[in-house]
């Protein structure tokens, strides 16, 4: 196995989520454990018009890595040259985005809409590889709809091109990310013969889950994605359920808030004060699940514009709980 492959092998990986795995959610995933992260994807045609929105998602912490920036679009040209630009940005991988299930993505032909035309997808794949230097992997779902699973014949055709690694979301198209995920096709793919790296996604919610898809599905990977918004120390605890056959205590409330600090800390110092503070907001829930009495608390939270403030509330929360934790 090549240098680079092994960066997947047996490890737990963070999903491209849009507005959700920006720089400071995936540098505290990295921290809680996930092996390998990806921006949320970039629009090619938004990087080749030099769209200020598309470029400032090429950032990156030196402290992610390996990091892989992932890309869509339906023209194959545009996507090469956004390739070339996301190289520059100097991740370690770029992965090419042919899963997406949104309309306007999926109906312009591209995204899961490439499940539709694979010659396409593997063309796209392949004049891609021919032109960076880097590594480039790709991720997309079993198939189209239940009559056409295609997901065996495109890992083969997929693996000639030279991609170096494939990401199979077990759901089809019109799943969008919800509803059961056949995992059973990971193994039916390493079963076929393919020799990259076949990384499963879907539907992966526990530890228990990680333990159980690495023991019956065989793949080399698995990443995590809504689960990961909800509980960001999932990739710690799976490991550690993995090694030791139980579960690690719950994260303190201490390392929660100290955490959720950080985070809220980060963001705003990416996106200045008002969009720091504002975009954080759905990150709230899984810091605080399943700790008693925080519905009010969470909506407290929601009032405030300032990073000093809201720090300050949630010291203040954390000493509160601590106290009366004691009786
Ligand atoms: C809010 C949200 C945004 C997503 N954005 C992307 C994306 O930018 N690129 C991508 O490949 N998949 C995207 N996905 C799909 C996830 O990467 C993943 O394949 C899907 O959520 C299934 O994994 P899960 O069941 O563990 O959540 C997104 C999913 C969600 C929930």
């Amino acid at each position: 196995m090549n240098e680079f492959r092994k960066i997947f092998k047996d490890k737990i990986l963070l999903a491209p989520m849009e507005d959700v795995t920006e720089p400071p959610f995936r540098l505290i995933c990295k921290r809680l454990g996930a092996d390998v992260v990806y921006t949320e994807f970039i629009s090619a045609e938004g990087l080749i018009r030099d769209a200020r929105k598309a470029k400032a998602k090429l950032f990156f912490y030196e402290e992610e890595r390996p990091m892989g920036i992932q890309i869509f679009g339906g023209n194959e040209d545009v996507l090469v040259d956004a390739a070339k630009i996301s190289e520059n940005a100097g991740p370690d991988f770029i992965d090419i985005n042919c899963g997406c299930w949104v309309k306007d993505v999926a109906m312009r032909g591209a995204g899961a809409g490439l499940l539709k035309d694979i010659p396409k997808m593997s063309r796209i794949a392949e004049k891609i590889i021919n032109n960076v230097e880097l590594p480039v992997t790709l991720k997309t779902r079993l198939g189209w709809d239940e009559n056409s699973i295609v997901i065996v014949e495109v890992a083969k055709i997929l693996e000639k091109t030279g991609i170096q690694a494939l990401t199979v979301h077990c759901r089809l198209r019109h799943q969008g990310n919800k509803g059961d995920a056949d995992w059973s096709w990971i193994k039916r793919i390493k079963d076929s013969g393919v020799n990259i790296p076949v990384i499963l996604n879907g539907n992966v919610k526990t530890p228990e889950d990680v333990k159980y898809v690495f023991d019956n599905f065989e793949p080399d990977a698995v990443m995590i994605g809504q689960s990961a918004i909800q509980n960001p120390w999932i990739f710690r605890q799976s490991k550690f359920f993995i090694k030791n056959g139980y579960h690690e205590s719950e994260p303190s409330v201490e390392e929660r808030i100290d955490i959720c600090i950080e985070h809220l800390r980060l963001s705003v110092g990416l996106k200045g004060e008002k969009y720091g503070v504002l975009e954080f907001r759905k990150h709230y829930s899984g810091y605080l699940r399943n700790l008693r009495d925080v519905s009010k608390f969470r909506l407290e939270l929601m009032q405030y514009n300032e990073f000093e403030p809201l720090k300050e509330k949630l010291l203040q929360f954390k000493e509160e709980y601590l106290i009366n934790s004691e009786f």
